[in-house]
């Protein structure tokens, strides 16, 4: 390839324009005229050479993507094919939260999420508030195709279609109990809370950051340029001592910035695991009782408040 490509560097375009008589006339001379013939020669073999470059180019271009390709094109072919479909799915499954994901996060991989059941999403609610919030607000208009509204029920999944781009439904099969008004505590709520924390520490698992917002906030301004850059874990407080650093402040977790790396990860894991621990206790206390333990010291996260 090498000496082909410093042949066709000496040729010019000039070869190529050459008048087309000429060419028609000299394909019948090879080999009787030395000079013609070599001319002619040379033209194949730059010929050649164009042709073999931009296939080598085509074929660069495509390299991964055919590769990419082809289980898919296995997949139309052997559709019917239940075990081989199966065999192509798991080499390389994306399921329906990845897919969602994908398609809001920012270019950062942020997306924004917050939860809602049927009780919150019922017309002129709190879910629409909520929408209109990003539409007047400061900068945050541009926000909206981010967010992700986690459906904790059916009935609320149908209605965040009509009204949002962005809707996954947490595989419940205990949706009906899912649905409901929540009194603070109750059993229901803790099953909802830590349904939701479940869910974040899957987003995390997939590398996405997240910022996840109650659905009772209002967005009047891009909270995005206020947080800390290099942190971790940035969460918001029901009583704030105006110390960031301060892991004495009383936490709020509706709304809670985090960045998707191996220690906010395990930290999420341990966090879920811990409300076996302590039970009938909801996600803050969770977090008050184990954010000071060994464990999660040890793991060097970072948090602001
Ligand atoms: C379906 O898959 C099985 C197992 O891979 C294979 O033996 C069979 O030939 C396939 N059938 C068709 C129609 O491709
Ligand atoms: C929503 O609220 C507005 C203002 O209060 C009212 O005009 C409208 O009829 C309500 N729509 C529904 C569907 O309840
Ligand atoms: C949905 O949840 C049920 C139990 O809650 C579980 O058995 C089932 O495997 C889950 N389905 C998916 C697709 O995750
Ligand atoms: C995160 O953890 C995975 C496996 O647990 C490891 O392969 C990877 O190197 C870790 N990344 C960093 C940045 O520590
Ligand atoms: C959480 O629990 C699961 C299942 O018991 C376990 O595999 C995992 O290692 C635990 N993770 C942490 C960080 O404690």
């Amino acid at each position: 390839m090498k000496s082909m490509s410093t042949d066709s560097s000496s040729f010019s375009a000039y070869e190529l324009a050459s008048p087309s008589g000429t060419g028609r006339a000299k394909s019948r001379s090879i080999g009787s005229d030395s000079s013609t013939g070599q001319r002619d020669v040379t033209i194949v073999v730059l010929l050649l050479t164009i042709i073999a470059l931009s296939c080598l180019l085509v074929y660069k271009s495509v390299d991964k993507p055919l590769q990419e390709m082809l289980p898919q094109w296995k997949t139309n072919l052997y559709s019917q094919n239940q075990t081989s479909l199966k065999t192509i799915q798991q080499t390389k499954p994306v399921s329906e939260l990845e897919r969602v994901l994908m398609n809001a996060a920012m270019e950062d991989n942020t997306v924004i999420i917050t939860a809602l059941n049927y009780a919150w999403t019922a017309p002129n609610s709190t879910f629409d508030l909520f929408l209109e919030s990003f539409q007047t607000g400061l900068g945050t208009k541009k926000l909206l195709k981010h967010v992700i509204a986690v459906c904790l029920d059916s009935k609320a999944y149908d209605r965040c279609l009509q009204v949002h781009s962005h809707c996954y439904l947490i595989n419940a099969t205990d949706s009906d109990e899912l649905s409901g008004k929540k009194l603070f505590m109750s059993p229901g709520y803790l099953k909802l809370i830590w349904r939701r924390m479940d869910l974040l520490k899957e987003v995390l698992s997939f590398g996405y950051n997240f910022l996840f917002t109650d659905a009772d906030i209002l967005w009047l301004r891009d909270p995005f340029p206020r947080f800390f850059p290099e942190i971790d874990f940035q969460i918001s407080c029901d009583l704030y001592n105006g110390k960031p650093s301060d892991k004495n402040n009383h936490i709020n977790s509706g709304f809670t910035y985090v960045k998707a790396n191996n220690k906010t990860r395990i930290f999420y894991e341990y966090w879920c695991n811990s409300s076996e621990r302590f039970p009938n206790r909801h996600d803050q206390d969770v977090f008050n009782s184990i954010k000071n333990e060994p464990f999660v010291l040890e793991l060097g996260i970072t948090m602001r408040f």
